[in-house]
């Protein structure tokens, strides 16, 4: 029985899972910095007032943060999504827009956890602000879209909407709470649709989605600009072949979002924890942090679910091997001790055993860890000033020159 357990939401990830995690982050990286965005590292805790800017009405802000008085009597808080990071960040350093983020970081939500949903999780998100022409939007989802599609997903459904503005989301509001105001809500939104009537459409209860079957719809109602905004985002994918079904029950679990939004709907999960990524504009947060009015979009990508999904689907596989070359040392270990350097140095990935193992468990390691190639130093390889080379996939074997194995090792592998 061990004594702590890492906190209950949270996991450790391990190898081999964890060069899983490296291979996806390079992926989403390589992906993102082909379209001209660039790695921001901002603080894990932020000043409480940046959340609570962004998401008053949202379970996120209002139920799930970690927050607390630091020693300074400061009110902070883990940060619990990363877009109010790095607008903050940007209405504090003002760069030259467009101004195109891209992070890998873990956020903190007092969740109920369950498979999917964890305390502790890690995005992998893009923001772009300065504009809004809706071009960026498109590039946007289709980069979401195609970190999908470099995973091998298949299965993954992109859910679109937009969310209008200033001028048509108030009237539609409206309509939507006296539709609502006749209507049998769960016990929760009967309590709150007044307030914020959006969260009815998202609730997941039989009697919410009855309820809002035949709600008035913010696509048909959008303002003229907003609905010539959305037209292009929609010609936009068309145009590059994303595939979409337009979802005007999407409304986001974020505040802060304006016109369009989308989500990442994986088929293979569980539905209520079935988002591998989702994502919007939000025209008016850097102006609620304090910051010139500046248009911005993003998306975020949850890394625990996206491996679920890839688990789900077969794909994406955790690499195999850790090491190319495994040193098997007979004399003691000195010999590993060099080569195993020699090795590194030259680029070539090289493992050993320690305490002075046997020949037979030395072997085990070398197959277990998966390398392709074992090289043998034992008392005649010494005297002869030689390395036996076994291949441990073919295996077959043989003998080369001590001042030549380094360089014999390498062409191999190539
Ligand atoms: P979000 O939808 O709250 O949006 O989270 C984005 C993604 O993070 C989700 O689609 C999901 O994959 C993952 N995720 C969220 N919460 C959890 C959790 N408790 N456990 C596991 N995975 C989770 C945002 O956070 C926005 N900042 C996205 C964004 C960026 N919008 C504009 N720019």
């Amino acid at each position: 029985m061990v004594e702590f357990r890492a906190p209950v939401g949270t996991r450790d990830v391990l190898p081999p899972e964890s060069a899983r995690w490296e291979r996806l982050i390079a992926l989403f990286a390589g992906t993102v910095e082909r379209a001209g965005y660039g790695l921001v590292l901002s603080p894990m805790f932020e000043d409480v007032g940046v959340f609570e800017r962004v998401g008053e009405g949202t379970d996120v802000v209002r139920k799930e943060m970690y927050d607390f008085e630091d020693k300074g009597g400061r009110r902070v808080a883990l940060r619990p999504e990363g877009t109010a990071s790095v607008v903050r960040a940007y209405v504090q350093h003002r760069p030259t827009p467009p101004f195109k983020a891209w992070y890998a970081a873990p956020n903190f939500r007092y969740e109920r956890p369950q498979a999917g949903r964890f305390r502790q999780h890690h995005q992998l998100g893009v923001e772009a602000l300065g504009t809004d022409d809706a071009d960026l939007d498109v590039e946007v989802v289709a980069l979401a879209w195609s970190v999908c599609a470099a995973l091998g997903l298949a299965r993954v459904t992109l859910l679109l909407n937009s969310l209008g503005d200033e001028v048509c989301r108030p009237p539609y509001l409206d309509a939507l709470r006296e539709f609502l105001t006749v209507q049998e809500l769960c016990d929760e939104h009967a309590g709150t649709y007044e307030k914020n009537p959006l969260r009815v459409l998202d609730c997941k209860r039989d009697i919410c989605r009855a309820a809002t079957d035949d709600a008035p719809r913010l696509v048909d109602l959008l303002c003229e600009p907003c609905a010539a905004h959305f037209a292009r985002v929609q010609a936009g994918l068309d145009s590059l072949g994303v595939a979409y079904a337009l979802q005007p029950r999407l409304v986001r679990g974020l505040d802060y979002y304006t016109r369009t939004t989308f989500e990442l709907a994986a088929e293979a999960l569980d539905s209520a924890q079935n988002a591998v990524g989702g994502g919007g504009r939000y025209d008016k947060l850097a102006e609620a942090l304090g910051g010139p009015a500046t248009p911005g979009i993003g998306f975020g990508m949850g890394i625990e679910r996206l491996m679920l999904a890839c688990d789900a689907e077969g794909v994406f596989p955790a690499p195999a091997s850790t090491v190319d070359v495994w040193v098997v040392d007979a004399t003691g270990g000195s010999a590993a001790l060099a080569l195993t350097h020699e090795l590194r140095a030259a680029g070539v990935s090289a493992d050993r055993s320690f305490d002075g193992r046997s020949m037979k468990s030395q072997f085990k390691s070398a197959d277990r860890s998966g390398a392709r190639l074992a090289l043998v130093v034992g008392d005649n390889e010494v005297a002869a000033a030689t390395v036996t080379v076994r291949d441990l996939r073919a295996g077959d074997q043989g003998t080369v020159a001590r001042a030549d194995v380094v360089e014999h090792v390498r062409n191999k592998l190539q």
